[in-house]
């Protein structure tokens, strides 16, 4: 694995599920509801191929779950994160005006990327119906949330 090679990233297809719940599972995230269908999810691979990252979206009408960011230890500080995160984002379609993610372990990275906390209670819409969400320990998880630009102009809901 090069850490000078910058990675490239792709949507992964079904068969490439297993690799991202294996990264997921070697950083410790959860990998409940990764087959479910719900989202897409995204590989990044160094240039030998090799998977070093992955990420994963899942929408919820004007909100969507930013979920399973992960980056393989010997391949982190060159930005294959803010990479993905940036991907996922892009990809997630003008209708997504929230994008919203829980963490443990990485707040102070997502604040770094815009987004901001929120109180669980304050979390209104259908990502509440989201299997990471409704399993959410509020002791442990920080609630974060990104409000994106409206096709109108105004920002989304906070
Ligand atoms: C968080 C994570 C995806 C970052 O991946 P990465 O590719 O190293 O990130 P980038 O290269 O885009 O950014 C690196 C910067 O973020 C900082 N950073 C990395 N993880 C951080 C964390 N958990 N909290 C705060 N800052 C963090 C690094 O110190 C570095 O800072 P610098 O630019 O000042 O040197 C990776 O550390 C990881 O997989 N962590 C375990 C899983 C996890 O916590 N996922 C998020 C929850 S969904």
């Amino acid at each position: 694995m090069n850490r000078n090679d910058r990675a490239t990233i792709a949507v992964a297809d079904p068969s490439e599920l297993d690799e991202v719940e294996r990264l997921v599972t070697r950083v410790g995230l959860p990998t409940g509801g990764i087959r479910a269908g719900k989202g897409r999810f995204w590989l990044a691979r160094d240039g030998d191929g090799r998977v070093v990252g992955c990420v994963g979206l899942e929408p919820y009408g004007a909100q969507a779950l930013l979920r399973s960011l992960a980056v393989d230890p010997s391949y982190r500080g060159v930005g294959t994160g803010r990479a993905l995160v940036e991907t996922a984002i892009a990809e997630a379609g003008s209708q997504a005006e929230e994008i919203v993610l829980l963490t443990t372990t990485a707040r102070a990275y997502f604040a770094r990327l815009g987004f901001g906390v929120m109180n669980r209670a304050d979390l209104r819409g259908p990502v509440n119906a989201s299997e990471e969400v409704a399993s959410l320990c509020p002791d442990t998880a920080t609630v974060m949330v990104l409000a994106r630009p409206r096709a109108d102009g105004r920002r989304g809901a906070p």
